[in-house]
């Protein structure tokens, strides 16, 4: 198994991304350390993690409380001695859509200070284990904001380059204590729609356009060199692979999981 004997902490670990995520570290053989906001999701996350066999903790913290993580990060390499991996799958809804003329300053900044506070506060808490241990991975979740034009993206391209800059940065810093960053960035992923914040946020971008949701992914996918999104299972099992020894010369990198609406 990829993550045999692996300690991984998953921060959003009841949302889209961390769920699916939960599910193939499960598989592969990690104890798992479950935090987020809603117990309701945490608690369906870590029973479907623990069907294929893992070990499961959950805890409701939230990821923007660097005192609260930090706490969290004590209690369980207390009960584990250490932590291999940490997944930061954090997501909230933001304005997406909309030209700069239609924007606020809060709603612009929202996703920036949002997503840059929570893989500063967890990465930070992390890292101290990591370091003292000297070795761990710490998984990022970044957009194609990073790189696309148009209209309608300015918050979410600021979040995604700044959250990409602050991997790179980190794996800088951190490389030499055998800590890897791993930044990866997937396109939209339609079978998250339901689940994900992103559901709300994409469904108002359709509506504005006159559209609906399938219609609005068709397009989307039309854009990608392989006239599809990827799936929620896809990008969990490179999370695993990442977060596994077989990638260990792997750090400092942006995973480009958008099917190809991006080119490197
Ligand atoms: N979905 C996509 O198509 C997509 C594509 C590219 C990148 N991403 C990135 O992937 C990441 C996760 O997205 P997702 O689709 O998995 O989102 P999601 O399904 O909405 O899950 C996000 C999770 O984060 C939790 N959360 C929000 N604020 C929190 C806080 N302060 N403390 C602790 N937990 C908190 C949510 O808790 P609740 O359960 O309480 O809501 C939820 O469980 C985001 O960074 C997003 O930018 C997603």
């Amino acid at each position: 198994m990829l993550l045999e004997d692996k300690v991984a902490v998953i921060h959003g670990g009841g949302g889209s991304i961390g769920g699916a995520a939960a599910r193939v570290f499960a598989r592969e053989g990690a104890r798992l350390f479950l935090a987020g906001r809603s117990l309701p999701r945490l608690e369906a996350a870590a029973s479907a993690a623990r069907e294929l066999g893992a070990s499961v903790d959950i805890a409701v913290v939230d990821a923007m409380d660097q005192a609260a993580v930090d706490r969290h990060v004590d209690e369980v390499t207390d009960a584990a001695g250490r932590i291999d991996i940490a997944l930061n799958a954090v997501g909230f809804d933001h304005v997406q859509g909309l030209p700069i003329a239609e924007t606020s300053l809060a709603d612009y900044l929202h996703p920036v200070t949002g997503y840059l506070q929570t893989n500063f506060v967890t990465a930070k808490a992390v890292s101290r284990p990591m370091l003292a241990q000297g070795g761990g991975v710490i998984l990022t979740i970044s957009t194609p904001g990073a790189r696309l034009t148009g209209s309608g993206l300015i918050g979410n391209a600021a979040q995604s380059a700044g959250l990409e800059g602050f991997s790179r940065a980190l794996a800088g810093e951190l490389g030499p204590s055998g800590v890897r960053v791993v930044c990866v960035r997937p396109h939209a992923m339609a079978d998250a729609y339901d689940t994900s914040y992103t559901g709300e946020m994409f469904g108002r971008i359709a509506a504005a356009g006159g559209i609906g949701r399938d219609e609005w992914l068709a397009g989307l996918a039309g854009t990608t060199l392989l006239g599809r999104l990827p799936s929620l299972a896809e990008v969990a099992e490179y999370l695993a692979f990442a977060a596994s020894d077989r990638a260990r010369s792997m750090t400092g990198v942006i995973s480009n999981l958008t099917a190809g609406a991006l080119v490197d």
